[in-house]
């Protein structure tokens, strides 16, 4: 915002100021600088507010809070319900009593999503909301990496 300002102000000062020559070198040699470093502030501005190109979703950035949230207190490296461990994406592919919870790709056999879906898990607390129980299925079908 602050570039687009100073843009305009430009060309409008020079104007009525040409007559005066030792006035005029310092501001064209000050104001390109300005100019330049309104243009990369509002460059890197509107880059960092853009969606972009969609990112994979990965197991420790989206999956692990959603899942310390309704899942590892049953499903942890202490407390393992069926032998599941849902800490890390290894464990999940190995599984519990019922073999793997988890297969990279393939959401529809994946245990873990059919019982959320379900609802049967968790079997208490707050279950996983809409967009929740998605985002689970999104990252199974990426790879679940
Ligand atoms: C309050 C404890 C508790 C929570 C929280 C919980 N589970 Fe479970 N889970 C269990 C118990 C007990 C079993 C075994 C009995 C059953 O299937 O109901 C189980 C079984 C499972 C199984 C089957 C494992 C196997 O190999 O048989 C999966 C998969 C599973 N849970 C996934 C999840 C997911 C995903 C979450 C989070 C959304 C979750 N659980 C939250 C207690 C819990």
């Amino acid at each position: 915002m602050s570039c687009s300002r100073e843009g305009h102000e430009v060309p409008g000062r020079l104007r009525p100021r040409s007559s005066n020559h030792s006035r005029r070198q310092p501001m064209s040699t000050l104001h390109p600088h300005l100019v330049m470093g309104g243009l990369a502030l509002t460059l890197v501005g509107c880059m960092s507010h853009e969606p972009g190109p969609i990112h994979a979703l990965t197991f420790e950035k989206d999956l692990k809070p959603l899942f310390l949230r309704h899942c590892l207190e049953c499903h942890g490296v202490e407390t393992k319900e069926a032998g599941l461990d849902m800490s890390t994406v290894a464990n999940m592919l190995t599984g519990g009593e019922s073999g793997p919870a988890l297969v990279q790709g393939a959401p529809e056999e994946s245990i873990l999503l059919h019982l959320i879906e379900d609802g049967h898990m968790p079997p208490d607390g707050e279950p996983l909301s809409r967009d929740e129980t998605a985002l689970v299925r999104r990252w199974i079908a990426e790879g679940a990496n």
